[in-house]
Protein backbone atom coordinates (compact mmCIF):
# COMPACT_ATOMS: atom_id res chain seq x y z
CA UNK A 1 0.00 0.00 0.00
CA UNK A 2 1.33 3.29 -1.01
CA UNK A 3 1.32 6.06 1.78
CA UNK A 4 0.90 9.58 0.61
CA UNK A 5 0.34 12.74 3.59
CA UNK A 6 -0.52 15.76 3.07
CA UNK A 7 -0.18 19.08 4.98
CA UNK A 8 -3.65 19.84 5.33
CA UNK A 9 -7.32 19.02 4.80
CA UNK A 10 -7.17 21.42 1.84
CA UNK A 11 -4.33 19.81 -0.01
CA UNK A 12 -5.68 15.84 0.58
CA UNK A 13 -8.83 17.12 -0.93
CA UNK A 14 -7.11 18.79 -3.78
CA UNK A 15 -4.95 16.07 -4.32
CA UNK A 16 -7.60 13.18 -4.29
CA UNK A 17 -9.88 14.92 -6.77
CA UNK A 18 -7.04 15.53 -9.14
CA UNK A 19 -7.28 11.32 -8.84
CA UNK A 20 -10.82 11.30 -9.51
CA UNK A 21 -10.17 13.87 -12.19
CA UNK A 22 -7.37 12.22 -14.09
CA UNK A 23 -9.08 8.58 -14.05
CA UNK A 24 -12.18 11.13 -16.09
CA UNK A 25 -9.47 12.24 -18.25
CA UNK A 26 -8.28 8.90 -19.15
CA UNK A 27 -11.47 7.22 -19.07
CA UNK A 28 -14.35 9.38 -19.50
CA UNK A 29 -17.14 6.69 -18.94
CA UNK A 30 -15.53 5.88 -15.70
CA UNK A 31 -17.41 4.18 -13.02
CA UNK A 32 -16.44 6.18 -9.74
CA UNK A 33 -17.45 5.64 -6.10
CA UNK A 34 -17.12 7.92 -2.93
CA UNK A 35 -17.88 7.39 -0.19
CA UNK A 36 -20.18 9.60 1.90
CA UNK A 37 -19.78 10.45 5.47
CA UNK A 38 -17.70 13.54 6.11
CA UNK A 39 -14.09 12.57 4.97
CA UNK A 40 -15.06 13.05 1.40
CA UNK A 41 -17.03 16.64 1.96
CA UNK A 42 -13.79 18.63 0.40
CA UNK A 43 -13.63 16.20 -2.14
CA UNK A 44 -16.75 16.71 -3.47
CA UNK A 45 -16.19 20.52 -3.31
CA UNK A 46 -13.22 20.52 -5.31
CA UNK A 47 -14.61 18.12 -7.96
CA UNK A 48 -17.40 20.47 -8.37
CA UNK A 49 -15.81 23.55 -9.12
CA UNK A 50 -13.40 21.37 -11.61
CA UNK A 51 -16.92 20.71 -13.27
CA UNK A 52 -17.62 24.34 -12.83
CA UNK A 53 -14.28 25.65 -14.42
CA UNK A 54 -13.74 23.02 -16.90
CA UNK A 55 -11.68 20.90 -15.78
CA UNK A 56 -13.10 17.30 -15.20
CA UNK A 57 -16.34 16.76 -17.66
CA UNK A 58 -18.51 14.09 -16.03
CA UNK A 59 -21.36 13.80 -19.44
CA UNK A 60 -20.13 10.14 -19.60
CA UNK A 61 -19.21 9.11 -16.26
CA UNK A 62 -21.20 7.25 -13.80
CA UNK A 63 -21.40 7.39 -9.87
CA UNK A 64 -21.78 4.19 -7.43
CA UNK A 65 -22.78 4.68 -4.15
CA UNK A 66 -21.10 3.09 -1.34
CA UNK A 67 -23.51 2.56 1.43
CA UNK A 68 -26.42 3.47 3.05
CA UNK A 69 -28.42 3.49 6.24
CA UNK A 70 -31.24 0.76 5.83
CA UNK A 71 -34.44 2.76 6.90
CA UNK A 72 -33.53 6.06 5.92
CA UNK A 73 -33.29 8.16 2.42
CA UNK A 74 -33.01 11.29 0.76
CA UNK A 75 -35.46 13.27 3.53
CA UNK A 76 -33.19 11.88 6.49
CA UNK A 77 -30.86 14.45 7.33
CA UNK A 78 -27.37 12.73 7.50
CA UNK A 79 -28.25 9.66 5.64
CA UNK A 80 -25.89 9.41 2.87
CA UNK A 81 -27.99 9.83 -0.31
CA UNK A 82 -28.53 13.21 1.79
CA UNK A 83 -25.25 13.93 1.91
CA UNK A 84 -23.70 12.93 -1.31
CA UNK A 85 -27.07 14.37 -3.08
CA UNK A 86 -26.54 17.39 -1.45
CA UNK A 87 -23.30 18.36 -1.30
CA UNK A 88 -22.12 16.50 -4.72
CA UNK A 89 -25.04 15.12 -6.99
CA UNK A 90 -27.02 18.22 -6.75
CA UNK A 91 -24.20 20.22 -7.91
CA UNK A 92 -23.17 18.46 -11.20
CA UNK A 93 -25.46 18.88 -14.18
CA UNK A 94 -25.86 14.58 -14.03
CA UNK A 95 -28.72 12.75 -15.68
CA UNK A 96 -30.25 10.16 -13.35
CA UNK A 97 -28.82 6.91 -14.96
CA UNK A 98 -25.62 8.21 -14.30
CA UNK A 99 -25.85 7.30 -11.04
CA UNK A 100 -26.64 3.92 -8.94
CA UNK A 101 -26.78 4.17 -5.12
CA UNK A 102 -28.52 2.15 -2.84
CA UNK A 103 -32.42 2.73 -1.45
CA UNK A 104 -32.40 2.66 2.24
CA UNK A 105 -36.13 2.58 1.93
CA UNK A 106 -36.16 -0.58 0.16
CA UNK A 107 -38.90 -3.49 1.38
CA UNK A 108 -36.61 -5.52 -0.01
CA UNK A 109 -32.53 -5.07 0.63
CA UNK A 110 -32.06 -8.49 -1.12
CA UNK A 111 -33.11 -7.54 -4.37
CA UNK A 112 -31.30 -3.94 -3.44
CA UNK A 113 -28.02 -5.54 -3.42
CA UNK A 114 -28.60 -7.71 -6.59
CA UNK A 115 -29.75 -4.13 -8.41
CA UNK A 116 -26.03 -2.72 -7.34
CA UNK A 117 -24.01 -5.71 -8.30
CA UNK A 118 -25.81 -6.18 -11.75
CA UNK A 119 -25.06 -2.67 -11.76
CA UNK A 120 -21.46 -3.01 -11.10
CA UNK A 121 -21.13 -6.15 -13.79
CA UNK A 122 -22.62 -4.08 -16.24
CA UNK A 123 -19.87 -2.15 -15.93
CA UNK A 124 -17.47 -4.42 -15.53
CA UNK A 125 -15.17 -2.75 -12.91
CA UNK A 126 -15.32 0.21 -10.68
CA UNK A 127 -12.88 2.19 -12.31
CA UNK A 128 -11.84 4.39 -9.07
CA UNK A 129 -13.44 4.32 -5.36
CA UNK A 130 -12.51 6.87 -2.42
CA UNK A 131 -12.87 4.81 1.01
CA UNK A 132 -13.19 6.70 4.17
CA UNK A 133 -11.98 4.88 7.52
CA UNK A 134 -14.37 4.18 10.23
CA UNK A 135 -13.36 4.74 13.71
CA UNK A 136 -13.39 1.09 14.23
CA UNK A 137 -11.85 0.38 10.18
CA UNK A 138 -14.62 0.15 8.64
CA UNK A 139 -15.03 1.00 4.91
CA UNK A 140 -18.17 1.68 3.90
CA UNK A 141 -20.40 -0.50 6.13
CA UNK A 142 -18.14 -3.34 5.87
CA UNK A 143 -17.47 -3.69 9.87
CA UNK A 144 -15.16 -5.66 11.88
CA UNK A 145 -15.43 -9.08 11.56
CA UNK A 146 -16.43 -8.81 8.04
CA UNK A 147 -15.66 -11.68 5.37
CA UNK A 148 -13.32 -10.61 2.61
CA UNK A 149 -15.73 -12.38 0.06
CA UNK A 150 -18.73 -10.46 0.13
CA UNK A 151 -20.18 -8.31 -2.79
CA UNK A 152 -23.22 -5.81 -2.04
CA UNK A 153 -24.73 -7.12 1.35
CA UNK A 154 -26.90 -6.13 4.60
CA UNK A 155 -24.91 -5.85 7.45
CA UNK A 156 -25.65 -5.67 11.12
CA UNK A 157 -24.27 -2.14 12.31
CA UNK A 158 -21.14 -2.58 14.94
CA UNK A 159 -22.03 -0.31 18.14
CA UNK A 160 -19.57 1.86 17.13
CA UNK A 161 -20.73 2.67 14.08
CA UNK A 162 -24.44 3.13 16.19
CA UNK A 163 -23.03 5.63 18.66
CA UNK A 164 -20.54 7.48 15.55
CA UNK A 165 -24.09 7.67 13.45
CA UNK A 166 -25.09 10.67 15.71
CA UNK A 167 -22.79 12.88 14.34
CA UNK A 168 -24.96 12.62 11.11
CA UNK A 169 -28.32 12.65 12.24
CA UNK A 170 -27.74 15.61 14.97
CA UNK A 171 -29.76 13.33 17.32
CA UNK A 172 -29.97 9.54 18.15
CA UNK A 173 -31.87 7.28 15.47
CA UNK A 174 -32.37 3.81 15.59
CA UNK A 175 -30.32 2.46 12.89
CA UNK A 176 -29.34 -0.65 13.23
CA UNK A 177 -28.34 -2.34 9.63
CA UNK A 178 -26.61 -0.97 6.54
CA UNK A 179 -26.10 -1.58 2.84
CA UNK A 180 -22.96 -1.96 1.44
CA UNK A 181 -20.71 -2.83 -1.16
CA UNK A 182 -18.75 -5.63 0.26
CA UNK A 183 -15.35 -5.96 0.26
CA UNK A 184 -14.87 -8.34 -2.63
CA UNK A 185 -16.30 -5.66 -4.79
CA UNK A 186 -14.06 -3.04 -3.51
CA UNK A 187 -10.94 -5.10 -3.86
CA UNK A 188 -12.02 -5.38 -7.17
CA UNK A 189 -11.91 -1.53 -8.16
CA UNK A 190 -9.04 -0.72 -10.90
CA UNK A 191 -7.85 2.21 -8.25
CA UNK A 192 -8.59 2.57 -4.96
CA UNK A 193 -8.12 5.83 -2.13
CA UNK A 194 -8.08 4.91 1.50
CA UNK A 195 -8.87 8.72 2.79
CA UNK A 196 -8.88 9.85 6.21
CA UNK A 197 -8.40 13.17 7.60
CA UNK A 198 -7.94 14.69 11.62
CA UNK A 199 -5.98 13.79 14.56
CA UNK A 200 -8.98 11.57 15.83
CA UNK A 201 -8.56 9.03 12.66
CA UNK A 202 -4.86 8.60 13.56
CA UNK A 203 -4.92 5.53 15.85
CA UNK A 204 -7.16 3.96 13.19
CA UNK A 205 -4.50 4.70 10.32
CA UNK A 206 -1.47 4.03 12.58
CA UNK A 207 -3.67 0.20 12.79
CA UNK A 208 -4.34 -0.06 9.46
CA UNK A 209 -1.11 0.15 8.33
CA UNK A 210 0.83 -1.75 10.87
CA UNK A 211 -1.68 -4.52 11.77
CA UNK A 212 -1.69 -7.74 9.57
CA UNK A 213 -4.46 -8.23 7.24
CA UNK A 214 -7.29 -8.75 9.16
CA UNK A 215 -11.25 -8.81 9.15
CA UNK A 216 -11.40 -7.43 12.86
CA UNK A 217 -9.80 -4.35 10.75
CA UNK A 218 -11.93 -4.28 7.95
CA UNK A 219 -9.16 -1.71 6.54
CA UNK A 220 -6.49 -3.61 6.53
CA UNK A 221 -8.23 -6.01 4.22
CA UNK A 222 -7.70 -3.74 1.30
CA UNK A 223 -4.08 -3.41 1.62
CA UNK A 224 -2.75 -5.70 -0.65
CA UNK A 225 -4.48 -3.95 -3.33
CA UNK A 226 -2.57 -3.56 -6.60
CA UNK A 227 -3.31 0.00 -6.52
CA UNK A 228 -4.33 1.34 -3.30
CA UNK A 229 -3.10 4.57 -1.88
CA UNK A 230 -3.56 5.74 1.80
CA UNK A 231 -3.82 9.49 1.24
CA UNK A 232 -4.20 11.13 4.66
CA UNK A 233 -3.43 15.02 6.03
CA UNK A 234 -0.78 15.52 9.02
CA UNK A 235 -3.11 15.30 11.76
CA UNK A 236 -4.59 11.55 10.77
CA UNK A 237 -0.82 10.48 9.97
CA UNK A 238 0.59 11.88 12.91
CA UNK A 239 1.16 8.06 14.31
CA UNK A 240 2.42 6.83 11.59
C1 LIG B 1 -19.54 6.06 7.75
C2 LIG B 1 -19.98 5.82 6.31
C3 LIG B 1 -18.81 5.48 5.43
C4 LIG B 1 -17.70 6.43 5.76
C5 LIG B 1 -17.16 6.10 7.11
C6 LIG B 1 -16.28 7.17 7.66
O1 LIG B 1 -20.31 5.34 8.65
N1 LIG B 1 -20.98 4.81 6.21
O2 LIG B 1 -19.19 5.60 4.09
O3 LIG B 1 -16.68 6.34 4.80
O4 LIG B 1 -18.19 5.78 8.02
O5 LIG B 1 -17.06 8.29 7.98
P1 LIG B 1 -16.48 9.74 8.22
O6 LIG B 1 -15.83 10.15 6.96
O7 LIG B 1 -17.69 10.59 8.55
O8 LIG B 1 -15.52 9.62 9.35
Amino acid sequence: MNIDIKQDYPELCAAVAQQVIDCVAAKPDALICIAGGDTPLGVFAALVEASNDGRVDFSRAFFLGLDEWLGLGRDDKGSCREMVWHHFFDKLPLRDEQICFFDGLTNDPAAECQRVDAFIAAHQQIDIVVLGIGMNGHIGFNEPGVSAENTCHVVDLDPVTQAVSVKYFGEPRDVKQGISLGIKTLRAAKRMILMASGEKKSAIVAKTVQTESSSDIPSTLVKDHPNVTLMVDRAAGGQL
